[in-house]
């Protein structure tokens, strides 16, 4: 049996920054990864070019049931260490939009880069390693399919359950209620939104078409584009919003944010009452949403014979169209996972449970979820970096 500093379950974005950070202070890290490929999410990332952090990182930009629990951790180590790490290793990058930095190149560089970190630090690295069962006394005993491993100190770095295809499991809440930390149920987060009925009927009419919006749910809301679907709706402001919603929740959409459409409407029937109501919206959002939403029955006829009540109607529908999704496309589409396990088990400053020394959760598996656009990155590396230097 192999006795190491500490053992790291789950070789992910999380997982590889505790081991290369451990391993730079000299600890003998064992990284456990289940699959044959470690950080199988960092390749697919990003449309392949990994988003792996924002500018604008802070922490009112990440959910939590403590939302000041984030703030250590994302201060010790900010997005621009980890800028700094990618620049000293020559990998080019740029902002696409929002803060959000991407690779030039391919999500590849980021995980060779973190590898050769890894190696340089003297990690252990077994992949295609299944963990069977921990136990705990003085120490940890981690069992495997393909041997035993003993550690003073052990990471829960497995992530959440979103993509089970690649491999996600519920390891780590499963682990860490074995030792009493209690698990927030976990959801789906950064994930399109199913409709029914009527709202369905219109959303595959409008499948494909995309545009500027701004998605609200209670308090919360998010202006970017949204996108019609066959299912229902997606595009980055659902996807933000969709972190926010729960089954039964209404969504509040404005579809023209920057229009004050009532008084457009006004205006052309008074200048242009000859135009046909379509071709008049068609000058502010995408011909068939036009279509689509003010119907073929008024769309084709002039504008001045559409009384005002069903103008008004028509830039109601624009500017606070609600509706009550049935439900989300779940965990094979979810970039993240909302909840998970408890901060208030935790450490802020070294991500160690409280009760049981030497039990460290880092990443995703923890209850803290960013936003879209490099946050929830950016908050594998930083609490992968405060457990790295505290086991
Ligand atoms: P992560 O899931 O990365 O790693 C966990 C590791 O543990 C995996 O290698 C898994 O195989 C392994 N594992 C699981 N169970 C195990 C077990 N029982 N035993 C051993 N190993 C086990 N975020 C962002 O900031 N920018 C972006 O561009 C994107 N893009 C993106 C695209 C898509 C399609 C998805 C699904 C997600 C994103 N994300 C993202 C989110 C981001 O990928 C995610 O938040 C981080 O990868 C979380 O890092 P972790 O290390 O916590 O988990």
């Amino acid at each position: 049996m192999e006795s190491f500093d500490a053992v790291i379950v789950g070789a992910g974005a999380a997982g590889l920054m505790c081991a290369m950070t451990a391993g730079n202070r000299g600890r003998r890290v064992l990284l456990l990864e289940h699959s044959e490929q470690a950080g199988a999410k960092i390749l697919i990332s990003g449309g392949g070019r990994c988003n792996f952090t924002n500018l604008e990182i802070a922490p009112e930009r990440f959910l939590s049931a403590n939302p000041h629990f984030c703030k250590s951790a994302l201060s010790r180590y900010t997005q621009h260490d980890f800028i700094a790490l990618v620049e000293r290793h020559g990998i080019r990058y740029h902002e696409k939009t929002l803060g959000q930095l991407f690779c030039d190149g391919s999500a590849r560089e980021i995980l060779a880069m973190l590898l050769a970190e890894c190696a340089a630090a003297r990690v252990d690295l077994l992949t295609g390693h299944s963990v069977t069962e921990i136990t705990r006394a003085d120490r940890f005993r981690i069992e495997t399919n393909k041997g035993s491993f003993v550690a003073p100190a052990l990471v829960l770095a497995t992530g959440g359950l979103s993509i089970p295809k690649m491999g996600a499991t519920g390891f780590a809440y499963e682990t860490a209620r074995r030792f009493d930390l209690a698990v927030i149920e976990p959801r789906p987060g950064l994930v399109p939104l199913k409709v029914t009925g009527e709202t369905l009927e219109l959303c595959k009419a409008l499948a494909g078409v995309s545009v500027d919006a701004i998605a609200s749910c209670g308090r919360d809301s998010f202006r970017e584009n949204i996108l019609f679907t066959h299912r229902g709706l997606s595009g980055p402001a659902i996807l933000q919003i969709s972190s926010y919603w729960r089954d039964g929740d209404m969504l509040l959409l404005n579809l023209a944010p920057s229009l004050d459409i009532e008084n457009l409407l006004a205006d052309r029937k008074r200048t242009r009452p000859k135009a046909e109501l379509k071709t008049v919206l068609a000058e502010v959002i995408p011909t068939r949403l036009a279509h689509a939403l003010a119907g073929t029955a008024v769309s084709n006829i002039p504008i001045a014979n559409v009384p005002d009540r069903v103008l008004l109607q028509l830039a109601n529908r624009l500017k606070r169209w609600q509706l009550k999704p049935s439900g989300s496309e779940g965990w094979p589409k979810a970039e993240v996972t909302v909840c998970g396990i408890d901060t208030a088990a935790l450490s802020s400053k070294t991500m160690e449970s409280r009760s049981v020394p030497g039990l460290f959760a880092i990443g995703e598996a923890v209850d803290v979820t960013g936003w879209l656009g490099g946050y929830n990155f950016q908050w594998a590396w930083s609490s992968g970096w405060c457990a790295g230097n505290a086991v």
